[in-house]
């Protein structure tokens, strides 16, 4: 009961920042770390740390996972208090407002408890300061008064592990970097990688599908694990409703151009991004603010959503001053590459 009511508070908190959590395909998430498709150093790393910390019967280290949207780490930080058979409390920075938002949920853990802190970049610094003796000493240290009556507490904590997620890590201050003991970035998926997991959801959710309707599913995610069981299930209606019930390639191909993924996965956000550059901007280099104010898209949505993937596959480039679209951008939009693009192609150092 006692547990339960724990339970709920902490989830109350978390949720009310969380709302894309509620829809998030949870029943498809694995369990075990053996499950976890992909990211082979970061699983062996953690593999390791777990049967380490098990052995001794500690708990883990702290753990910071960072990597854009949909790669797996609100997963990872499940499967890791899953593996080290304890409980996960999860809340996220936004949600921790003040101070006490976080001491109520710290001085509820019990010992070996996973504190899961998402989008933990945007905890205010109030609060991010009673983490710092929280995770190192295992304490939280109460001022009372001011001036020269100012006393102070410490109140002991028990151990337990914090495990943080960010899409930014530059945002991060360094000394909560620092306080973490593992430090992973999960990085986009191959294409075999994700054919795994469209096989995986596929049988999970009980849609036939076969070796080509896998591999065009997975082409066409971005790298991404959420995006590929979102397009699954896309493609799941439109082969119960105007195909033959089962998921082949020309049916993958049909759907998928229905929702607008063009042949190598690219949104129509992905388009217009680069589309502005080139057509608006001549190119670029152009600052990413000027291109948020010509797509009228925030600013944090492009860096976080759009720019990863496109720098990964090579169609945008960051430069000194700006972003500018590579020539294998243009090549995909069938528009002919300016000469006076070409002595720009390579990012600039910067001169020391
Ligand atoms: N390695 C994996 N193997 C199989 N499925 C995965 C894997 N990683 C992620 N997924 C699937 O992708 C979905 C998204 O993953 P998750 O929510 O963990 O991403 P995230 O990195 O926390 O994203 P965000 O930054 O938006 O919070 C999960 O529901 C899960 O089903
Ligand atoms: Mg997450």
């Amino acid at each position: 009961m006692k547990q339960t009511e724990k339970e709920s508070q902490v989830k109350k908190n978390g949720e009310k920042e969380l709302p894309s959590q509620g829809g998030e395909l949870l029943d498809l998430r694995p369990r075990r770390l053996s499950e976890y498709i992909g990211q082979r150093q970061v699983v062996e790393t953690l593999e390791i740390a777990i049967e380490a910390a098990k052995r001794r019967g500690e708990p883990l280290d702290h753990i910071l996972f960072h990597s854009p949207p949909g790669l797996g780490k609100t997963t990872l930080a499940h499967i890791i208090a899953n593996e080290m058979g304890v409980r996960i409390i999860t809340s996220s920075g936004p949600a921790l407002e003040r101070g006490g938002d976080l001491i109520s949920i710290l001085t509820h853990l019990e010992k070996g408890d996973v504190l899961f802190i998402d989008e933990i970049h945007r905890l205010p610094k109030v609060v991010e300061e009673f983490l710092y003796p929280a995770m190192e000493d295992f304490c939280i240290d109460f001022i009372f008064d001011k001036g020269a009556h100012a006393r102070s507490h410490r109140y002991r904590l028990e151990r337990f592990t914090l495990v943080g997620a960010t899409t930014r890590a530059g945002l991060l201050s360094a000394p909560l970097r620092e306080r973490f003991g593992i430090l992973r970035n999960l990085d986009f998926y191959t294409t075999e990688e994700l054919c795994q997991v469209v096989k995986r959801s596929a049988a999970l959710l009980n849609i036939p599908i076969d070796e080509g309707g896998t591999e065009e599913i997975a082409k066409r995610s971005r790298g991404t694990p959420r995006i590929s069981n979102r397009l699954l299930k896309r493609v799941r209606d439109y082969a119960e409703i105007r195909g033959p019930g089962r998921i082949n390639r020309e049916v993958a191909d049909e759907a998928l151009r229905l929702e607008g993924v063009d042949e190598i996965g690219l949104t129509s956000l992905d388009r217009r991004f680069i589309e502005t550059i080139i057509r608006y901007y001549h190119g670029g280099p152009v600052g990413l603010e000027a291109i948020a104010a010509t797509l009228q898209e925030e600013a944090d949505t492009l860096i976080d959503m759009i720019e990863p993937y496109l720098l990964k596959i090579g169609f945008v480039a960051r430069m000194q001053n700006g972003r500018k679209a590579t020539e294998l951008a243009y090549q995909h939009f069938g528009i002919p590459y300016p000469d006076s693009q070409r002595q720009l192609s390579f990012p600039t150092r910067k001169r020391h």
